[in-house]
């Protein structure tokens, strides 16, 4: 088994000793500041025996907890490392700090992967020796949950290291797909930012209130999209199969397009928006309801690979 580095031990970085951990993998695990790793190990742990009571996994919770050790350096943690997954702080100086030093300490052969949600690996990699081993692998929070992982080469990571990369993430579970160019927000993030602007647009000009927009996605949308994506969802929405579908709406769909339009957040209509959701959720009971959220999303993740099974 390839031995892992897992460099910030942040929301994320926590997230994916548990994905590497619980499929097998040796992981150290190393954030600057001492007191983040104490905590986040303590989360690790906790949540590992989330995990089991889910049934997501088989094994005991302090075997996979184990094989998790805290390194002491940036140094300690890549010693030995095949692949390491960095998840500090999102800035480009930080990016591109980390990255010079990873390239220095880890020895050639190891892959250097950033979570970045936005910053393209060309950015913080072009200066590099080693740049050829570094791309982006995007996690969706949180990854041991949303097993989505978009790898973002940069114009120079070798196609032997993205092939290594992406046969690593399906070996453990996850789902890497591949964005062939780098683009800003990669793919899920663009996705996600077109209906977001529709969604903002549609409330501030008054069609709907917030609770109905999020109906809307909840239980319409979401409904299919929790297991097919926009073009499989056509091509089973007209009796002909996509280009059926095209035929019937393609112009339609063109002409709604032409009315949507790039909206700023203005601040009345994000504050109007934040009094909605604050009315329906109070701020103290936030953490609450994300605990829930993880609970729903670990009892879809079962029920996805259950059913993943049967087809
Ligand atoms: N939170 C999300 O929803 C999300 C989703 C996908 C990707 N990401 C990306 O993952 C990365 C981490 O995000 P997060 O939400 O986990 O942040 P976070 O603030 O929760 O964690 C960052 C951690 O990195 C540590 N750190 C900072 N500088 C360091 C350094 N030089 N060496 C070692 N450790 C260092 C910090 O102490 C902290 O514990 C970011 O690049 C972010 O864009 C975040």
């Amino acid at each position: 088994m390839e031995k892992i580095a897992v460099i910030g031990t942040g929301l994320i970085g926590r997230a994916w000793a548990m994905v590497f951990a619980r499929a097998g993998h040796e992981v150290a695990l190393y954030d600057a500041d001492p007191k983040a790793l104490k905590t986040n190990l303590a989360v690790i742990r906790r949540a590992l025996k989330d995990l089991r009571a889910a049934g997501i996994v088989k094994e005991a919770p302090d075997k996979i907890y184990k094989r998790i050790r805290a390194a002491t350096s940036l140094d300690d943690a890549l010693a030995g490392a095949d692949y390491a997954q960095e998840n500090v702080s999102e800035t480009l100086v930080a990016k591109k700090t980390i990255f010079a030093a990873m390239d220095m300490l880890a020895r050639p052969g190891t892959i250097l992967a950033s979570s970045t949600s936005t910053i393209p690996a060309s950015s913080f990699t072009k200066a590099l020796k080693g740049r050829s081993r570094c791309l982006v692998a995007h996690p969706v929070n949180p990854p041991h949950l949303v097993p989505l992982v978009e790898l973002c080469p940069s114009p120079w990571t070798s196609k032997r290291v993205l092939a290594r990369a992406r046969a690593l993430h399906e070996s453990v579970g996850q789902v890497p797909i591949t964005v062939k160019k780098e683009i800003q927000g990669f793919i899920l993030n663009r996705l996600q930012a077109a209906v977001l602007n529709e969604a903002l647009s549609l409330y501030a000009d008054g069609y709907a209130s917030a609770a109905d927009i999020d109906k809307t996605v909840r239980d319409g949308l979401g409904l299919r999209w929790s297991f097919m994506g926009p073009f499989e969802t056509i091509d089973l929405n007209a009796p002909g199969g996509l280009a059926d579908y095209a035929a019937r709406y393609g112009q339609v769909i063109y002409e709604q397009v032409c009315s949507q339009a790039p909206r700023r957040w203005k601040k009345d209509v994000v504050a109007r928006l934040a009094r909605e959701r604050r009315a329906a959720l109070p701020a103290s009971d936030l953490a609450r309801r994300q605990a829930w959220r993880d609970r729903r999303l670990m009892a879809l993740a079962v029920h996805k690979r259950e059913a993943s099974r049967k087809v």
